[in-house]
């Protein structure tokens, strides 16, 4: 059965022409060690590396890419951030859209070290930005915001949240798990101090990448001590990046596969990315939105979205309706809760959870049609 892939907000599938190849040449070709030989094979691997760099600091407008270290997703990234800077007693400002990856280090620290969290709920009574600027007190030490909800799509303001936090001298934290990639994002212009992102969604490289961008000024405790292949008879962590913050050895073959898809988002465009996916989004709202038992959920909420939409069918629990949709018609979707009950709470499907279709660059308007024909199929035989 062909397979009709929807759900792109989990991991981006297929991936571009190059990037299994660059993984595949890594492998066969120059398979040592980066940074910690001379030798040529050991140049080769660091010279991918840095390439990569390289195009991540093109994309977010990062002016040293040595400020960006690798990880092996954005959570390991946003663990750095956060167990790296938090400190006991602070007060860290944060939304209800968050992914666990972001609530639970803060939920953790919050146990551990009496840190105070306040969630931002984004609703149409009140503007974002002035709940923000109210929640701000002499104790905030960061701000924490998604980009954009894996579960609803919704884009938060974060150049206006980031003039903010800048305004207030409080560091910015921004979780690009869904918009790396699909949005534009200039940490300069955004005032962004961190920025954690995944290789294996928007930027389209292989799972077990990913990164964060951490500006000079921020002093991070390194959240992985060990070997660096610098400064070796140094008892400490070495001071400079990306050293600091990448011990072990770094998943070359991985990154090579995310050089290759980050040449392909840069010569594709950013812009051109989204629109893509923007116009599949609206189509697939606007078939969904004639299917009688369909909701589609958190829409309350006036603010521009993603590709990313999750919806309920009455009558049919959401975990049986993804599986039915996988087994009877090829179409991959995620259903359940999606690792952020936050998101879930606020758009108030704690009890039913969702299913969530996620389109990617790949997508074609003949995928959303043959989304609304099965679930309208579904429906009838649900409705029987
Ligand atoms: N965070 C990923 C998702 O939303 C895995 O599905």
């Amino acid at each position: 059965m062909e397979i009709t892939y929807l759900d792109n907000a989990a991991s981006t599938w297929p991936k571009p022409e190059g990037v299994a190849e660059a993984m595949m040449e890594a492998v066969r070709d120059y398979g040592a060690n980066p940074g910690r030989g001379g030798h040529q094979l050991s140049m080769k691997a660091s010279t991918i590396v840095y390439k990569a760099r390289v195009k991540l600091a093109q994309l977010f407008s990062i002016k040293n890419p040595n400020d960006i270290v690798f990880s092996a997703n954005a959570t390991m990234a946003l663990n750095q951030a956060i167990k790296g800077y938090v400190k006991p007693g602070m007060h860290v400002i944060t939304t209800s859209l968050e992914h666990n990856s972001v609530r639970r280090p803060l939920e953790f620290l919050k146990r551990t070290a009496q840190i105070d969290i306040t969630y931002i709920k984004p609703s149409n009574k009140t503007s974002i930005l002035d709940d923000i600027a109210k929640a701000v007190h002499k104790d905030t030490g960061l701000i924490v915001v998604s980009h954009a909800s894996n579960l609803l799509g919704s884009i938060l303001p974060v150049a206006e949240i980031g003039q903010l936090a800048y305004d207030n001298r409080v560091p910015f934290l921004v979780d690009a798990s869904q918009s790396a990639g699909v949005l534009t994002i200039d940490v300069e212009k955004m005032h962004i101090d961190m920025l954690a992102f995944p290789g294996h969604k928007g930027l389209y490289g292989p799972q077990g990448t990913g990164g964060l961008y951490i500006n000079p000024k921020i002093e991070l405790v390194p959240l992985v001590h060990g070997g660096t292949g610098s400064q070796s008879e140094a008892i400490d962590q070495p001071a400079t990046r990306p050293d600091r913050f990448e011990s072990g050895t770094l998943n070359t073959p991985g990154i090579a596969g995310l050089l290759a898809g980050l040449e392909f988002v840069l010569e594709t465009g950013v812009e051109a990315i989204h629109q893509k996916e923007k116009k599949l989004a609206d189509k697939a709202v606007e078939r969904l939105s004639s299917i009688t038992g369909i909701e589609i959920i958190g829409r309350n909420v006036e603010l521009e979205r993603l590709g990313v939409i999750s919806f309920t069918m009455s009558g049919i629990e959401a975990n049986e309706l993804a599986y039915v949709l996988d087994q009877e018609y090829g179409i991959a979707v995620r259903a359940g809760f999606h690792c952020t009950p936050l998101a879930h709470e606020t758009a108030g499907t704690m009890e039913t959870g969702a299913v969530r279709i996620s389109f990617g660059y790949f997508n074609e308007e003949k995928d959303v049609d043959k989304l609304g024909d099965a679930l309208e199929e579904i429906r009838e035989g649900y409705m029987l």
